[in-house]
């Protein structure tokens, strides 16, 4: 029985979906469920070619024999749910979603443009307000949506009874409504035991949490930024990047902020680090597949990454694809 969490270290964007579509392949859990806030999160996957932005479902859907779940914590928008499950092959029996999930409506999506400050820099999908709607319990459950009919589950039965679990965390540690740069943050919580119990597991079912980084620091939206580079130099280092859910540009550092990454590994009780994009910073790594065929610079980048968080750098990531992976896993 093998229960791990999944979480970003950062502010979001870390390269979570890649991560958990490699594990969905390789460890072929039985059941994947999504916590976090809702269809704010944008995590992608290119697999067989294709480019995946996902929103509401996992991204472990490339495993086609794993159950794909969303938890009772997660607001939810029925009609990117629906295109997703549609993208994905359409097969109902394959997806589902805890009854006692937050309907997220258009209402939500409208009042978020016209509510969240803007200096936030919300994504504007309605997650905010579905979830100020459920902490006055106003807002309804996905139960009263017709169309979720087919879907609607007991997500915490099943991750409960499944013999192989994995959960997948949306967003970032430095977006987490309490322990991130707030105000300037999402709306929820984003550290591992809340994405737990938005699946509905207990402190005590977890094997390992997987806390995932980037090589270098993005954040899209508003807030402090330690470090920040101009887009220019972004771009002329090759490492600019656009947003997945609103495509605006999201903004860099170069340096992975050390104070910040020891609290999010302590907050998040991380056993293991995923790094991702490590052949972004260094181009010579890509598609490399075994720690030891990395350049020295690489090497020594993975090193000072253990040294000052304290945590096994245990999978990481040199290339787009789900396959281009080091998983030092076995060896730690
Ligand atoms: P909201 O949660 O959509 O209201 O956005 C609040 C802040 O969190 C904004 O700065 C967003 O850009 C940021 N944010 C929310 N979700 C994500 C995510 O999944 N990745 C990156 N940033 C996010
Ligand atoms: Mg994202």
């Amino acid at each position: 029985m093998v229960r791990n969490i999944l979480v970003g270290g950062q502010y979001g964007d870390e390269g979570k979906g890649k991560i958990i579509s490699y594990l969905a392949l390789h460890d072929k859990p039985q059941v994947i469920a999504r916590g976090g806030v809702g269809p704010n999160a944008g995590h992608e996957v290119n697999y067989k070619g294709k480019r995946y932005p996902m929103r509401m479902l996992s991204c472990g859907f490339v495993n086609e024999k794993a159950r794909i779940l969303i938890g009772a914590g997660v607001v939810v928008n029925p009609e990117v749910f629906l295109n997703e499950v549609k993208m994905i092959g359409g097969d109902e029996k394959r997806c589902g979603v805890d009854y006692r999930a937050t309907w997220l409506t258009k209402e939500h999506i409208e009042r978020d443009k016209k509510e969240t400050a803007s200096a936030i820099g919300s994504t504007n999908t309605g997650c905010g307000p579905a979830v100020m709607d459920r902490a006055k319990r106003s807002a309804k459950t996905v139960s009263e949506c017709p169309e979720l009919k087919p879907y609607l589950t007991d997500v915490a039965k099943e991750v409960n009874a499944a013999k192989d679990v994995l959960v997948e965390g949306t967003q970032g540690f430095m977006l987490s409504v309490y322990y991130g740069t707030y105000p300037f943050c999402t709306s929820k919580d984003t550290s591992a035991s809340s994405i737990a119990a938005d699946v509905g597991l207990g402190p005590k079912k977890i094997d390992d949490v997987i806390m995932v980084i980037k090589s270098y620091t993005t954040r899209v939206g508003g807030g402090p930024f330690k470090n920040e580079i101009s887009r220019e130099e972004a771009e002329k280092l090759g490492i600019q990047e656009y947003g997945t859910v609103t495509g605006r540009p999201r903004r860099t550092s170069l340096d992975l902020h050390w104070d910040d990454l020891r609290l999010a590994a302590e907050i998040n009780s991380a056993t293991m680090i995923a790094l991702t994009k490590l052949d972004v910073r260094f181009p010579s790594n890509t598609h490399v597949k075994k720690f030891n065929d990395l350049s020295n610079e690489a090497k020594e980048f993975v090193k000072k990454i253990e040294k000052e968080i304290g945590v096994p750098v245990a999978l990481i990531g040199t290339g787009k694809d789900a396959e281009d992976i080091i998983d030092r896993r076995d060896s730690l």
